[in-house]
């Protein structure tokens, strides 16, 4: 297994570019399956992720062609329905099969994925909908066995915001009989983009970027070229790692207008922020102290729980306490008890945190179960005292293409090991 060896890395400057956004990606490379003509993407991020999505769905029959960030989808050859286990239970937006599935094929068998190292994360909302489209769904022998002859328009309020059952819904009822409204639905810019990009395919659909997503079923969809938006957390990461390095870096290929709540809490920290169109520059003075920030994750577009365990990680050397609160996954603070071995002073109650500012870390072999546990290890190693060891780097390798190259091209001391 791969480690990243971290050194203490201040004052770094220069441009990172950031990469398309993974929680983007998913769902469209699945819109993929609804239609028989080619999906043409780009800037698809070149990651581990991606490639798990790939495998599933060429076990299906599609063909992917995927080189240079550009992928194509060609489904025309579905011939068959079943995402199995043991891709399914490495990846859970495997899940985002289901919806896609059951629209042209009128069946899927997909594996339900099991627990996870962040929470319970069930896929209820996924199945009331198209259970309220009209889909005959059972759960039998792990998986979610669902059929539907043809889907139905409805009306579905979801109980609670979900990123990946507002996808798995919409793209289902681009393809069913009359019209479907979604409501209360995730408004995350990566709804949106799937959203527009299954506008390019022929899809009728208003109050993209609202809660209320008004879907009028077509007979067909067709084939189109959509360019995946850039990563709007692998920005918010890099930018983090700015302020707590005290550095002066430009991220370009990002999307400022998609990141307002991480704007505004670097600002808060002390950080001098400036966008354009398609960069931002995060700049910290090199004897400035961290202001801490108080964190708490919601919907977008509030604060991203994908954002929380950097923040964390920044609070651990800011000048104050701060409290954080992880309002949408049940277990998301696995990185505190390898922070702490890296001597901050976190203590967790309940989905409530609080961080108590120390002037220094120091590093410690660390290792973290999810990928942006694993990311707040890397942003505390760069800042600590001697040699940081992160273990398990595949976490990182699912979310985050090549952080190692992209942190050196500004000067930090990161490298791989190969294991
Ligand atoms: N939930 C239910 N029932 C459902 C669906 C969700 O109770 O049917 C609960 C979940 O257990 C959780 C909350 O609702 O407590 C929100 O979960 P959501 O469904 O929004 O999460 P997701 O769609 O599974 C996506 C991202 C996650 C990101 C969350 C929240 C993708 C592929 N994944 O997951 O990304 O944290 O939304 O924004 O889009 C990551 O990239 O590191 C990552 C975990």
């Amino acid at each position: 297994m791969d480690k990243l060896r971290v050194k203490k890395s201040l004052g770094l400057s220069g441009e990172i570019y950031i990469s398309g956004a993974k929680n983007a990606a998913l769902p469209i490379i699945c819109a993929g399956i609804l239609t028989g003509e080619q999906l043409r993407l780009s800037n698809v991020p070149d990651l581990k992720d991606i490639k798990t999505l790939g495998l599933l769905l060429e076990g299906m029959g599609v063909k992917i062609n995927f080189a240079d960030n550009k992928m194509d989808i060609d489904a025309a050859g579905l011939n068959s329905c079943i995402a199995a286990y043991d891709l399914v239970k490495t990846m859970r937006a495997s899940v985002l099969v289901l919806g896609p599935l059951l629209a042209r094929f009128g069946e899927a068998e997909v594996s339900l994925p099991g627990g996870c190292a962040i929470g319970g994360r069930p896929v209820d909302q996924h199945i009331k909908g198209l259970e309220l489209m009209g889909a005959d769904i059972k759960i039998e022998n792990g998986y979610i066995k669902a059929r539907a002859k043809k889907l139905h328009g409805a009306k579905i309020i979801m109980d609670l915001i979900t990123v990946t059952g507002t996808e798995n819904l919409l793209m289902a009822a681009t393809l069913a009989d009359g019209v479907t409204v979604l409501e209360n639905c995730a408004r995350e810019p990566e709804v949106t983009d799937l959203a527009n990009c299954l506008v390019k395919m022929g899809a009728k659909i208003s109050g993209i970027g609202t809660d209320t997503l008004i879907v009028t079923g077509v007979e067909k969809l067709h084939g189109a070229e959509h360019q995946i938006i850039p990563d709007r957390i692998e920005a918010g990461t890099y930018a983090i790692m700015a302020v707590m390095t005290r550095s002066d870096v430009i991220l370009r290929n990002a999307k400022p207008d998609i990141m307002g709540a991480i704007i505004e809490k670097l600002s808060l920290a002390g950080a001098v922020v400036e966008t354009g169109q398609d960069w931002l520059r995060v700049a910290m003075k090199n004897d400035q102290d961290i202001c801490s920030v108080d964190i708490k994750t919601l919907p977008y577009p509030a604060l991203a729980t994908d954002m929380q365990a950097q923040f964390m990680a920044l609070n651990c050397i800011a000048n104050d306490t701060s409290t954080i609160s992880e309002t949408i996954f049940e277990n998301r603070y696995m990185h505190v008890p390898e922070l702490c071995r890296m001597g901050a002073n976190i203590a967790v109650d309940g989905n409530v945190a609080v961080v108590k500012g120390v002037h220094n870390l120091t590093g410690a072999l660390v290792m973290a179960t999810d990928l942006r546990a694993s990311a707040s290890l890397v942003l505390a190693g760069l800042v600590a005292d001697g040699e940081t060891i992160v273990d398990r780097v595949y976490h990182l390798d699912r979310g985050y293409e090549s952080m190692e190259r992209k942190l050196q091209q500004v000067g930090a001391d990161i490298v791989r090991i190969k294991g």
